[in-house]
């Protein structure tokens, strides 16, 4: 199996990477990652020794760089961390959230999409392309508001959450049949700097049915598809 996740030199990337290489011994992992403020190749440096893992440095939003490599390295998996991530940030600077998160999403799929469609419209077996939103999709929740389910509508709040949402709702049919779609809200405890973390796994019409593992961790989750 052969995982192409971007963004694994961030914060939940880089626990990922680590994650799989550890448990799963015939995977092989290629990291993609622009390696911006957020990035911290340092953080690889163990998995850097591991050889069936290398890493890329390139955007997501690179088409040629993409197309490149999945003609390259054949992937069978996505795992698409790679984002601008921070509110604060969205809001001085909207742009690189829309070339990032809504454009290099869109690369992404489509590059997917050429490398995994069959002449007659549908996808050789076995691939996925996991792509990570944000529960803020849904906007702010108030204490005694009911909780967000899958039928909440959208109402982003900032860029960050904006760029999120159009990336869910623009390119739901792109890779149709293939994508996971998984919104939950969930604390993981492995990830100390930021304790709350809401996470979204889009996917949009289809696949398999979602099993949630164990307690709501991220990774148990996207490891469910796997
Ligand atoms: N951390 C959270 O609490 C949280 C909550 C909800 C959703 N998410 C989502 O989970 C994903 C991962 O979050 P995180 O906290 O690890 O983010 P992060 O900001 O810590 O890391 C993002 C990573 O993506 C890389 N990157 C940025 N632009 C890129 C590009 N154009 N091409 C390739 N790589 C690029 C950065 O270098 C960095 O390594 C994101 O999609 C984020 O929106 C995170």
């Amino acid at each position: 199996m052969k995982i192409l996740v971007t963004g694994g030199a961030g914060f939940i990337g880089v626990n990922f990477v680590y994650y799989m290489l550890e448990k799963y011994a015939d995977y092989d992992i290629v990291c993609l990652d622009a390696l911006t403020y957020a990035g911290n190749l340092k953080s690889l440096d163990k998995a850097m020794e591991n050889p069936r893992f290398t890493f890329v440095r390139g955007s997501i939003a690179d088409k040629d760089c993409v197309d490149k490599l999945f003609e390259k390295e054949k992937f069978d998996v996505v795992i698409n961390f790679a984002a601008e991530s921070h509110v604060d940030r969205s809001i001085r600077n909207p742009e690189v959230f829309v070339q990032t998160n809504v454009l290099g999403t869109a690369v992404m799929l489509n590059c997917a999409k050429a490398a995994w469609e069959l002449p007659d419209g549908t996808f050789k077996e076995g691939k996925k392309f996991l792509h990570v939103s944000t529960d803020e999709v849904f906007g702010a929740l108030d204490f005694d508001s009911p909780l967000f389910t899958e039928e909440t509508k959208y109402d982003p709040h900032s860029p960050y959450s904006a760029s999120k949402a159009s990336t869910m709702m623009s390119f739901i049919f792109i890779l149709s049949g293939i994508m996971l779609f998984i919104k939950t809200v969930m604390y993981c405890p492995t990830l100390a700097s930021r304790s709350s973390l809401s996470l979204s796994l889009i996917s949009l019409r289809f696949i398999l049915p979602l099993k949630v593992f164990g307690s709501s961790l991220t990774y148990s989750i996207i490891l469910g598809y796997l």
